[in-house]
């Protein structure tokens, strides 16, 4: 069970809220933010968030997790998810378990949102249940 989870948002997440709401919704980053922490404190745990419209963050960012507590991870990684070789080599090297999220069903959009580069080395992937797949993702990394 996850004591230390660290929650990564790819680029544009930042603009939640706003950006395209009838994909992603109204709920802002923080609003997101703001309920993962409280469902982490209710179960003891605590969540660490970091956003980034810059791949190489991201890297950082993973490999820094392997030298602090961080026990589980969870990537919403946007675009970069059907792009980045850098990002999916980051999250095996540091060997943490995570589960990518996306906020749409990136299945029934566009073609090139079907592939994934992290998804094979994932614990498991949810895509299509707004910001509520963050928590789903979450609750099971703190029973789990
Ligand atoms: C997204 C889906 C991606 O295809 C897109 O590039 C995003 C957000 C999602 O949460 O639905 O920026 O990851």
């Amino acid at each position: 069970m996850a004591q230390h989870i660290l929650v990564l948002h790819g680029p544009n997440l930042n603009l939640l809220g706003t950006r395209e709401p009838g994909v992603y919704g109204r709920q802002t980053l923080a609003d997101i933010n703001t309920r993962l922490q409280q469902v982490a404190q209710e179960h003891g745990a605590s969540c660490t968030f970091f956003q980034s419209n810059h791949e190489g963050q991201l890297v950082d960012r993973i490999q820094a997790a392997a030298q602090d507590s961080t026990d589980f991870i969870i990537i919403n990684a946007a675009a970069y998810t059907h792009t980045s070789v850098a990002l999916a080599d980051a999250l095996s090297a540091v060997d943490i378990s995570f589960i990518e999220v996306h906020l749409s069903n990136v299945y029934k959009r566009e073609a090139f949102r079907h592939q994934s580069f992290l998804a094979a080395k994932a614990q498991g992937v949810v895509a299509g249940l707004g910001g509520f797949g963050y928590e789903a993702a979450l609750r099971f990394a703190l029973t789990n």
